[in-house]
């Protein structure tokens, strides 16, 4: 599958398999398989969406090496801040059955930003994690945690779609270093998008 490198060097796999909504552990452990012997490599869950257990089961039971894999996870607001991270991200790891993820974000702009980054940028010279990022962030928010941190975010993930295009903020992220990634990139099925004829 074609990658896009991130500003560290780790390439992210263009096409993710997302797992939001999909809360029933026997249905996301077969989901994930399935999407992975379908061919999918990079897989994105979060705390708060209550399956990284069966998430983990679902990348056991596919076979595939770890190293092929693309995993992220994000860190629910209640754990935006240094402590908060340290120990919901031991959790997540846990629950999700890996050493490592290739990807973590903060899922939103909430609560201690900064003191969750520090720990992030921790873990991650520490090898826990490979890329770290954000999610939801406005451009003016994501700078400023660009400009006044060690490590440039790698990612944000954002809503982009036909009806959300953000093209004056896909351009700024980017210039300062940091790769936009879609969330709903069919705008959740919205707007009668698949009739649409443009
Ligand atoms: N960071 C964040 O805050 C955030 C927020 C939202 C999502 N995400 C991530 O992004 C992932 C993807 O976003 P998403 O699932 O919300 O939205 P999406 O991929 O834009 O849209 C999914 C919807 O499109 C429909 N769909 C897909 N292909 C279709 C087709 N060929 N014909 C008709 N309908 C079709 C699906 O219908 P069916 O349900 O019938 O298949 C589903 O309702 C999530 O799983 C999650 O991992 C992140």
């Amino acid at each position: 599958m074609k990658t896009v490198k991130l500003n560290n060097g780790v390439e992210i796999p263009i096409l993710g398999f997302g797992t939001y909504q999909i809360t029933e552990p026997e249905e996301a452990e077969k989901a994930v398989r399935e999407a992975i012997k379908a061919g999918y490599r990079h897989i994105d869950t979060a705390q708060s969406y209550m399956n990284e257990e069966a998430v983990g089961k679902g990348i056991a039971e596919s076979g595939v090496p770890r190293e092929e894999l693309f995993i992220t996870t994000k860190i629910w607001v209640e754990n935006v801040s240094y402590k908060g991270v340290v120990t919901s991200f031991e959790r997540s790891l846990h629950r999700l059955g890996l050493e490592y993820v290739d990807l973590l974000l903060i899922h939103q702009p909430f609560n201690d930003v900064y003191g969750a980054w520090l720990a992030m940028e921790e873990l991650q010279k520490a090898g826990k994690i490979r890329a770290i990022g954000i999610s939801n962030f406005a451009v003016d928010k994501a700078v400023d945690l660009a400009e006044f941190n060690e490590v440039v975010p790698q990612v944000n993930q954002i809503e982009i779609n036909p009806f959300q295009q953000q093209s004056k903020n896909i351009e700024a992220l980017k210039s300062e270093g940091i790769m936009p990634e879609a969330w709903a990139p069919f705008a959740e099925g919205k707007n009668d998008i698949f009739n649409n004829p443009i």
